[in-house]
């Protein structure tokens, strides 16, 4: 751990030398979207070990703790967060491996196209949805990532947590609560590894097929730009996309935050946006959906550090 860059805080927490401990650490760069300001602990723990020794500095001093993956689905706020940050991206979460014919094992810290890679690699199907999808492993459980109508958790069979006192255990998937982008024993407990069950054996050339459809549907669908993915969740029986695009609302734009003119559900950094444009044009939208068709939409991005009642 490099020393000076370690607060009182987190000053005589043991860690290996090849763990990352920073202060005052920006985030937008972490982040998909680019915007937001910094995290005031920042880490990159490079085992087991050390993770348990840093959440159990963090529950001592009352620290919030937040896990980051990829950053494609979270909004920083201009005002960072009073806490620590944790990624999971040394090699040791990086982990990928076949067992037992059609099961994966995977560290939280794989990236979500590594691991569709694999299961194609190996002949596994079922798993192409994830292809484009620009999380991690980690990210996807506590998300409980979708696209093209299959699920993250629709492949779960265990996931191996830490609790934030650094209790290790591992939850058989009915042990799990999980839904539309949420799993809610994650939401204070982190995900170190999952137990994957691919849902068949196929071709490798079938397997391959359908990652072309799939990205060029995607290629179509959805913004080249900087976003954090979706912002709403799709209202019960519509698509928040759909809606904002019926109400004209694509291309409108606050700072250098954009709706998306190809996906109404995307909001786009065109360079130098702040979180409060985001946060803006946000809440423009939701007012105007409310307004106009009496519909709620909810955020299913994450807002750190803060819940998206007290910014709404
Ligand atoms: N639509 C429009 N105009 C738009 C956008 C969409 O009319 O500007 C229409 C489409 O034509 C389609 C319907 O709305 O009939 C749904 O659109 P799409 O197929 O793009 O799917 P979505 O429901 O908007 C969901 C997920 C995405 C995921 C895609 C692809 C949510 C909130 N979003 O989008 O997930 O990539 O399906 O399967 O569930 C994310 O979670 O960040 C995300 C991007």
């Amino acid at each position: 751990m490099n020393r000076t860059a370690t607060s009182e805080a987190f000053s005589g927490v043991a860690v290996s030398a090849e763990t990352v401990f920073l202060r005052d650490e920006p985030l937008a760069r972490r982040t998909t979207l680019g915007v937001g300001g910094p995290a005031r602990y920042y880490t990159e723990p490079a085992s087991t070990a050390d993770l348990r020794n840093l959440l159990r500095e963090a529950a001592r001093h009352g620290i919030a703790v937040f896990l980051l993956g990829r950053g494609s689905n979270v909004i920083v706020p201009d005002s960072g967060f009073d806490g620590l940050v944790v990624r999971l991206r040394h090699r040791s979460w990086r982990e990928v491996a076949v067992e037992n014919g059609d099961r994966l094992r995977a560290g939280a810290g794989v990236r979500l196209r590594e691991l569709c890679g694999e299961a194609c690699r190996s002949g596994l199907g079922g798993l192409e949805f994830l292809e484009g999808i620009p999380g991690t492993v980690g990210g996807a459980l506590r998300m409980n990532a979708g696209a093209m109508g299959g699920w993250f958790f629709d492949l779960v069979e265990w996931v191996r947590v830490m609790t934030l006192t650094g209790e290790e255990k591992v939850c058989s998937r009915d042990e799990l609560h999980f839904g539309y982008r949420v799993c809610r024993e994650l939401l204070d407990e982190v995900a170190l590894e999952a137990g994957l069950r691919a849902p068949r054996r196929e071709e490798r050339t079938a397997i391959r097929r359908r990652l072309a459809e799939f990205q060029e549907k995607r290629t179509e669908s959805q913004p080249k730009e900087s976003s954090a993915g979706c912002i709403f969740k799709n209202p019960e029986g519509d698509f928040a996309g759909r809606l904002i695009d019926e109400l004209g609302l694509k291309g409108r734009r606050v700072g250098d935050a954009e709706v998306s003119g190809v996906h109404g559900n995307f909001i786009v950094n065109r360079g130098a946006a702040r979180a409060d444009d985001v946060l803006e044009l946000i809440r423009q939208l939701r007012a105007e959906v409310a307004r106009r068709k009496d519909i709620e939409l909810e955020p299913e991005v994450l807002l750190l550090g803060a819940e998206w009642r007290e910014v709404l």
